[in-house]
């Protein structure tokens, strides 16, 4: 018999369905950010019309001059969300360039603000002076968002979330560390969680986040096309720390390929191992 040409071979079917996963991921993410920006958006706005009130109320110079002031700041902290959201839908292409990761940091924790007190989650940084890396910085930030939001979720009575910034001089690597007190990872769940839809979660929460299992194998896919590395050290009851190792700007120069030798993309393994925090 010959063959049936209309039926795609098994390779295009698995090509398929690797486009059909990244649509799900893409989705996901984008869904996330907007319920994320929506939601702080919401709160700068309740922010304006109590003080606009607050203005109306209180004729003298002062309260007025007070209220004027917390409108605008709550005006540009609106303008910055919206700014987020606008990039991401502009840029939607996966170039990567020179990005200073503290501001990525900066600016997601600007989307979650509203999040983490409602979670009653305290941030805390330490940041060292890094070299900047080479990155794409909507993608940063797409990775970022899930693993705070992942963070928060392990830790639904509140707790800390540290993120540190360090320079990993040896590999000119710089370190981004997302690091949770929370429920940890138990040893037989581990090798599991970068796997796509691998969930532990019933569902989204009250915020409508989680549940997909689709984060980190974003995140994972993300790391990879950075020449990056992602650790996780995890113990349950004490927490998580996630680990992003990302090329600075003089490394990837230095490593990537010249023109004639650019036949396929180069990977580092994405390196995933399990160690007790402390
Ligand atoms: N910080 C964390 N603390 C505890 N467990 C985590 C953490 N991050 C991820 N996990 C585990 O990994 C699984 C997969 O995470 P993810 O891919 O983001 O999917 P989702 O958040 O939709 O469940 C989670 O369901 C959870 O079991
Ligand atoms: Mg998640």
């Amino acid at each position: 018999m010959a063959p049936n040409n209309d039926s795609p071979s098994l390779e295009q079917q698995v090509e398929i369905l690797k486009q059909r996963l990244a649509q799900a991921q893409n989705l996901t993410a984008l869904g996330e950010l907007a319920s994320t920006t929506t939601h702080e958006f919401n709160n700068v706005l309740m922010t304006i019309i109590n003080y606009a009130k607050y203005g109306l109320r209180h004729q003298d110079r002062a309260s007025r001059e007070k209220a004027f002031e917390k409108i605008l700041a709550a005006g540009n902290r609106a303008a910055k969300i919206t700014n987020c959201v606008l990039g991401v839908a502009r840029n939607r292409s996966s170039g990567q360039d020179a990005v200073d990761l503290a501001q990525v940091v900066e600016d997601t924790l600007m989307l979650l603000e509203r999040e983490m007190n409602k979670y009653r989650i305290k941030v805390e940084k330490q940041y060292a002076e890094v070299p900047q890396v080479y990155a794409n910085g909507n993608q940063i930030q797409q990775i970022l968002l899930n693993l705070m939001i992942n963070a928060r979720q392990a830790m639904p009575g509140g707790g800390r979330l540290l993120i540190k910034l360090a320079y990993d001089a040896e590999n000119d690597l710089v370190d981004l560390v997302v690091r949770d007190f929370g429920c940890g990872i138990p040893a037989d769940k581990l090798p599991h969680i970068f796997d796509p839809f691998y969930s532990t979660k019933s569902g989204p929460d009250a915020s409508g986040k989680g549940g997909s299992g689709l984060g980190l194998s974003m995140c994972r896919e993300i790391i990879e096309a950075h020449h990056g590395r992602i650790r996780v050290d995890s113990s349950p009851g004490v927490g998580t720390a996630i680990t992003l190792k990302i090329p600075s700007v003089t490394r990837a120069a230095k490593n990537r390929p010249a023109p004639r030798a650019a036949i396929g993309p180069m990977t580092l393994p994405i390196n995933t191992v399990s160690a007790p925090v402390s």
